[in-house]
């Protein structure tokens, strides 16, 4: 068994049976100039203490906003949580208050934006800015634990001379120091559950294995659960226990990796493991890409949101809007075709 096989199975009999976070049928709309749109609808999952979900889908299909919804970090007046509920170990933190919550985001529940710029905040050192999180959640540490520990942080997450950068601003950072500054911070209360949204990106592949790899080892000494959005099915693959796919503000799939890796029923799953690398993918180039675009706020398809880019589609795909049916246990699939849709290899889906 190779190393990275032993990782993930430790890691798997470390998942426990109660989620601590549990998801039910959010829904988030946006005030446009047509109105007030729905962004994501019935969004809804559950994680357990020591588990890694990813969310998958193309640019633009609701990854980030779902996640900002579960923190109720939505850009106001014009983001709004229409419905449901996140319970974090048996508390819908949608109901408790706003000093609570502050309490929650960056405590108990730690966030990794893909955007650093707006996690840092441009006129404090990064040094102040981890010692404002200790202040807030860990009030009893002395000083010098603060600090010992703020550079250790900084250490793991690959930041070099950690001591220099405590006394620099954001701006005087690289986009890649500025990431992992961040993903330092969401760390340092040690959260039971951290929300990183495409968390590597922005960094070079060896700077994104490190964290990655730094992130599994975090997992398995405080079991915390991980939520990862990424656009990479590599690195679901490599990282995640379970994933939803994510198409036009709606899951579309969900599953343990393994199963929607080996029996992917959604076209639009399918369509995405086919563009997915492989080590025989002579140059980026060639990759094949799904044909047509993830549709806007403004003009959803009636019916299955993906009828207009989908080779299977049929005439119910326009006028029936598909409900999450089971394939299995813990697998579920919203196309009304699915099990007419004949088992195949990735190889044979044509795009
Ligand atoms: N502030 C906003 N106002 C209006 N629409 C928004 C806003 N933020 C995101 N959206 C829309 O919500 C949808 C989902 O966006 P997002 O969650 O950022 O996608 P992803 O993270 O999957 O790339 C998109 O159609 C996007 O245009
Ligand atoms: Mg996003």
């Amino acid at each position: 068994m190779s190393s990275a096989e032993q990782n993930k199975s430790t890691h798997i009999q470390a998942v426990a049976a109660e989620p601590l976070l549990t998801v039910k049928d959010l829904a988030v709309s946006f005030e446009t100039d047509f109105g007030r749109l729905r962004a994501v609808d019935s969004f809804s999952f559950e994680l357990s203490a020591g588990e890694t979900l990813g969310i998958v889908g193309e640019s633009g299909c609701g990854k980030s906003v779902s996640c900002m919804a579960l923190l109720d970090l939505l850009p106001k007046p014009a983001g709004q949580i229409d419905a449901g509920k996140v319970v974090l170990q048996g508390t819908d933190i949608r109901t408790i208050s706003r000093e609570e919550l502050y309490k929650v985001r960056g405590g108990e529940v730690g966030f990794i934006f893909q955007d650093p710029m707006t996690a840092l905040n441009p006129v404090k050192t990064i040094g102040k800015q981890l010692a404002e999180m200790y202040e807030l959640h860990k009030p009893g540490y002395s000083s010098e634990r603060v600090t010992s520990e703020c550079l250790e942080l900084l250490a793991r997450v690959g930041v070099p001379s950690p001591a220099a950068r405590l006394h620099v601003y954001p701006h005087q950072l690289s986009g890649g120091l500025r990431q992992r500054v961040m993903i330092a911070m969401a760390l340092t209360c040690k959260p039971k559950v951290l929300i990183a949204d495409e968390p590597t990106t922005a960094l070079d592949a060896t700077i994104q294995a490190q964290i990655l790899l730094l992130l599994q080892d975090l997992q398995k000494e405080t079991n915390m659960g991980i939520v990862m959005v990424t656009h990479d099915l590599a690195v679901v693959a490599q990282q995640c226990d379970s994933v939803l796919v994510m198409y036009a503000g709606r899951v579309v799939e969900e599953g343990p990796v393994e199963e929607i890796f080996a029996n992917p029923k959604h076209p639009y799953t399918q369509m995405l493991m086919a563009s997915m690398p492989t080590l025989d993918t002579p140059t980026k180039s060639e990759l094949p890409t799904i044909p047509g675009r993830v549709p806007s706020l403004y003009a959803m398809p009636s019916g299955c949101r993906f009828n207009n880019r989908c080779p299977y589609a049929q005439m119910n795909c326009v006028s029936l809007s598909p409900e999450f049916e089971k394939v299995n246990a813990d697998h579920r699939v919203r196309c009304l075709h699915h099990a007419e849709l004949k088992p195949r290899n990735i190889e044979e889906v044509k795009i």
